[in-house]
């Protein structure tokens, strides 16, 4: 496995792969719903390409920024072990020559749900997938569903812009318990960690969505919102200082709102 912290190394060695390549971008900190992207890209493609990259622009809160999970050995090591062909490691001098002046902006989707309580969240998003593709120029793009209005907005922006990138949805990936995977989990205590499954099984439990709100904070979370996409519904919560988000696809005939 080629592990690449220069674009220009990276954009060499792109030159050089033969056939398809999948691409799965990353901000470390790997588990289960990364790995089933990766699954699938190696799957599906001659040549997958992961990229480690945390993302300061989409960060609202430098709280949440430092305090964002650094595993990068043994993601390494994991994605070594996967077969992947090439990680793409870079830092913010690489990524950002321009120290961020030149952005995407999306002015609709982006500004609400979780654009509406994280401050230019997407913009940072978009202007670094876009930069990544521009990299990387994959095949296909994997994204997860976990993330239901990012993948949206992704899917958007290729159109959008005529980027000739596949981009393929993976589902959400769970614990057990039911807790939607994230590498956020490894900030939860071990009390809100008992709690946090709650979330999920609340979300599909068909109830309207002001009695689920009031479910939810009798738990002990803070209800960011609780919406509706398309045909899933959509929430994001705190518990502690920790931000979870989740989705559940809703049924033709559920009555939520
Ligand atoms: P990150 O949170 O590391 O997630 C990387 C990819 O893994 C995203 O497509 C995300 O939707 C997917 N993912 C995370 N948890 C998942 C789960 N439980 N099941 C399935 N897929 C899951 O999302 C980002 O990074 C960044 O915003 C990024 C796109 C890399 C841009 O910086």
């Amino acid at each position: 496995m080629k592990i690449i912290k220069f674009i220009q190394q990276f954009q060499t060695e792109r030159n050089l792969l033969k056939g398809s390549v999948g691409f799965v971008p990353t901000m470390g900190a790997l588990h289960s719903g990364h790995l089933s992207l990766i699954q699938q890209s190696l799957a599906e493609n001659d040549n997958t390409v992961v990229s480690i990259f945390v993302n300061p622009t989409q960060f609202d809160n430098n709280n949440d920024l430092n305090n964002y999970p650094n595993l990068i050995e043994s993601d390494v090591q994991q994605l070594q072990s996967l077969g992947v062909d090439c990680v793409l490691l870079p830092d913010f001098e690489q990524m950002y020559p321009d120290d961020y002046h030149y952005k995407v902006l999306e002015n609709e989707l982006s500004k609400k749900f979780c654009g509406a309580h994280r401050n230019g969240h997407f913009d940072g998003v978009l202007t670094i997938v876009m930069k990544l593709f521009n990299i990387v120029q994959p095949t296909k793009a994997y994204f997860g569903e976990k993330d239901f209005q990012q993948l949206t907005l992704i899917k958007q922006m290729v159109s959008a812009f005529f980027m000739p990138i596949e981009i393929i949805a993976g589902q959400t990936v769970r614990e057990l318990d039911g807790l939607a995977m994230s590498s956020r989990n490894l900030n939860l205590s071990a009390e809100e960690r008992m709690i946090a499954p709650k979330l999920y099984q609340t979300i599909s439990s068909g109830k309207t969505l002001k009695q689920m709100t009031s479910i939810l904070e009798s738990y002990g979370f803070t209800v960011d919102y609780l919406e509706i996409l398309n045909d899933r519904l959509l929430v994001a919560a705190y518990l502690g200082d920790v931000r979870l988000i989740d989705n559940v696809v809703i049924d033709k005939l559920e009555k939520v709102a």
